[in-house]
């Protein structure tokens, strides 16, 4: 990108300023930083019961954390998604969470949460500067939320989506990923849910994600999901995308959207605008691709910024034009789970 500028003798020069386009084309604003892969859930769509985490070394401390986000800052990227794992469960998050909240540059701080922890930092986050938040909510039956996430409490995530309002979160996103046999009698309760108390919400389709086997026999299609919802609310197509893989409809009588989030089709990837870093600090350019750079040894080995700089600028000549998700619901190719890349 350009930007015409005088200098002192009434010049024009093209001064170039940072920006991370990917050999693509494709702009590059938006950054999903993981700052853990712990949770303290165990989604069975995203973990295996016993999971083991990684050594506290291996993951970036907060500085670095930081570190990154203000070098993508000064790359032009102004969107920054904190994920997990479970963000909220990193000691000292809200450290770093005050500090991008105070970033010059970055207008748009969000947060994704399984929601446990939101009654104790819902009104930090906001204080933080933190815009919106996507909490996952699965299932609003007490005992089919404990056999979804194995180890979670319906009530606590409850009590944060209340306390996220109350500390003046508006337009929080409700998570839902859509499982056959599982949670699809609850699709109708959700929505209801997220009309009546001003939220939106994402039918997500499970992703092929991190070696779970048997996914294809829960696998619902967001078209199917999107016919059994509209019997019962009318719902209206929403032009406005946000570069991402999601298609909102609007609920008419209320505020709430709903969006269907279908990775399976490829009908989003000539628009994606985003990377993903890890927790230990590898850049994955691509959700659904192998292709990684480990950031970590070069924030370790310089304390100035310039070859981070550099690492992130070069990625983008590896960012692959699309995912290939579809072929792999029974063998994944991708064998990270999920609370590595944060979603
Ligand atoms: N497929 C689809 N969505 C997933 N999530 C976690 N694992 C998967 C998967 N395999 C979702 C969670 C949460 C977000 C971080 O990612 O529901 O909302
Ligand atoms: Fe935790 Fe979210 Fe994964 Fe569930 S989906 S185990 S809440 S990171």
């Amino acid at each position: 990108m350009h930007h015409l500028s005088r200098d002192a003798s009434g010049e024009t020069h093209r001064r170039a300023i940072a920006a991370l386009v990917d050999k693509h084309g494709r702009r590059i604003n938006y950054v999903r930083l993981s700052i853990t892969d712990r949770c303290d859930f165990r989604c069975n769509y995203c973990m295996a019961e016993e999971m083991i985490f990684l050594p506290r070394h291996e993951v970036m401390s907060l500085d670095e954390c930081l570190r990154v986000a203000s070098v993508f800052v000064g790359l032009g990227v102004n969107k920054l998604r904190i994920t997990g794992g479970e963000p909220l469960v990193r000691k000292n998050a809200m450290w770093l969470i005050e500090r991008l909240g105070a970033m010059q540059g970055l207008d748009d701080l969000v947060m994704t949460t399984n929601g446990s922890q939101l009654a104790r930092y819902a009104q930090g986050l906001r204080n933080a500067g933190v815009k919106r938040l996507n909490i996952s909510l699965d299932t609003l039956k007490a005992e089919q939320f404990r056999q979804i996430t194995r180890t979670g409490s319906l009530a606590d995530v409850l009590k944060g989506i209340s306390a996220a309002g109350a500390a003046g979160f508006r337009r929080t996103k409700l998570n839902t990923v859509m499982m056959r046999g599982v949670n699809d009698d609850q699709f109708i309760d959700l929505v209801r849910f997220a009309v009546d108390n001003g939220l939106d919400i994402s039918f997500i389709e499970e992703m092929p994600l991190g070696g779970i086997a048997g996914r294809s026999r829960t696998y619902i299609s967001a078209e199917e999901t999107r016919a059994r919802i509209s019997e019962c609310f009318d719902l209206s197509l929403l032009s406005e995308t946000s570069g991402g893989p999601a298609r909102y409809w609007k609920v008419s009588g209320s505020e709430s959207r709903v969006g269907f989030i279908s990775p399976h089709s490829h009908n989003f990837c000539d628009t994606c605008n985003r990377v993903r870093i890890t927790a230990k600090g590898e850049l994955y350019p691509c959700l659904g691709q192998n292709d990684v750079v480990n950031l970590l040894p070069i924030l370790r080995s310089k304390l100035c910024n310039e070859e981070l700089r550099q690492a992130i600028v070069d990625s983008m000549g590896i960012k692959p034009f699309g995912h290939d998700f579809s072929s792999q619901m029974e063998s994944p190719s991708v064998i990270r789970f999920m609370s590595m890349t944060g979603g």
